[in-house]
């Protein structure tokens, strides 16, 4: 039997007496590829600082690869191999689109990551890495403005980058929210679609908040958990979620998470 990728029990998180996230339990298999939708504000956002260890959880359970990382700091989930992307983007604004993917995540650089750079372990780990940058950059799609600053991106290719960056770190989790937010309609299926058999190759666990319902059920993506009010309302197949009335409902009840 193999280790799920990611297992959340009864998961609740409280600010104050607003309960954003309440009590919910789900699992996402190592080799699959996950959505996480629901109307805004149900508490998507909430669930993954949740996990990633940015917020400190008010109850429950989250265990990882098999190991309990309830209660750790990000840096220590990091290192069981879960990695996020954020619903906005932070970039090294004046370094080019490569040098952003070049330079180790946050959490493990020296207090100037210009030092990083140009202390390489070895040239062989060195070509290396930038053989998996332009293979991530690949991947993304955007290939063509390797060498552009990224200040000068738009929203949505300042998104990629960001996904670019998670991805150079080989992780065996993934997290992104709202991923392709601000991406033109073709580019965004591409990229899911490549997400998608990224998640397949790697076997890694993939996660990722969507907030256009009609552009995820028409993914091709495992499962989808739908959120409303800090609960799942229900998980399914983007089929079994089609046929669902309860979830429409939601949706109607809250239209604006369903166009945007
Ligand atoms: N740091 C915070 N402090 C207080 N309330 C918060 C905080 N973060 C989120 N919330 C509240 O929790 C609820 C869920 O928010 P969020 O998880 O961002 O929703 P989503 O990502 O689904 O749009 C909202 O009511 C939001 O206002
Ligand atoms: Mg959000």
């Amino acid at each position: 039997m193999t280790i799920p990728a990611l297992q959340i029990s009864d998961l609740t998180k409280d600010f104050g007496g607003l309960r954003a996230v309440d009590g919910i339990s789900f699992q996402v298999e190592q080799g699959e590829f996950v959505g996480l939708i629901g109307p805004n504000g149900c508490g998507k956002t909430t669930t993954f600082n949740c996990i990633s260890g940015l917020l400190q959880i008010t109850s429950g359970k989250i265990n990882i690869l098999g190991k309990d990382a309830t209660g750790m700091r990000p840096d220590q989930i990091q290192s069981l191999g879960l990695t996020r992307t954020f619903q906005h983007t932070w970039l090294w604004r004046e370094m080019t689109v490569i040098e952003n993917l070049l330079v180790p995540p946050r959490h493990q650089f020296s207090p100037n990551p210009f030092l990083a750079l140009l202390r390489p372990k070895s040239r062989k780990a060195e070509t290396q890495r930038l053989i998996d940058a332009y293979s991530v950059l690949d991947v993304l799609e955007i290939s063509h403005i390797a060498h552009h600053l990224t200040s000068e991106l738009s929203g949505g290719q300042s998104k990629l980058v960001d996904i670019g960056r998670a991805l150079m770190s080989s992780p065996s989790f993934l997290l992104l929210d709202e991923p392709v937010a601000g991406v033109a309609g073709p580019l965004a299926e591409r990229i899911f679609q490549n997400l998608r058999t990224l998640t397949s190759d790697r076997n890694i666990g993939m996660l990722v908040i969507e907030h256009n319902m009609d552009f995820i059920l028409r993914r091709d993506v495992d499962r989808i958990i739908v959120m409303d009010g800090g609960q799942i309302l229900m998980e399914g197949t983007p089929n079994e979620i089609k046929q669902s009335r309860d979830v429409v409902e939601a949706y109607l009840g809250n239209p604006g998470g369903m166009q945007e």
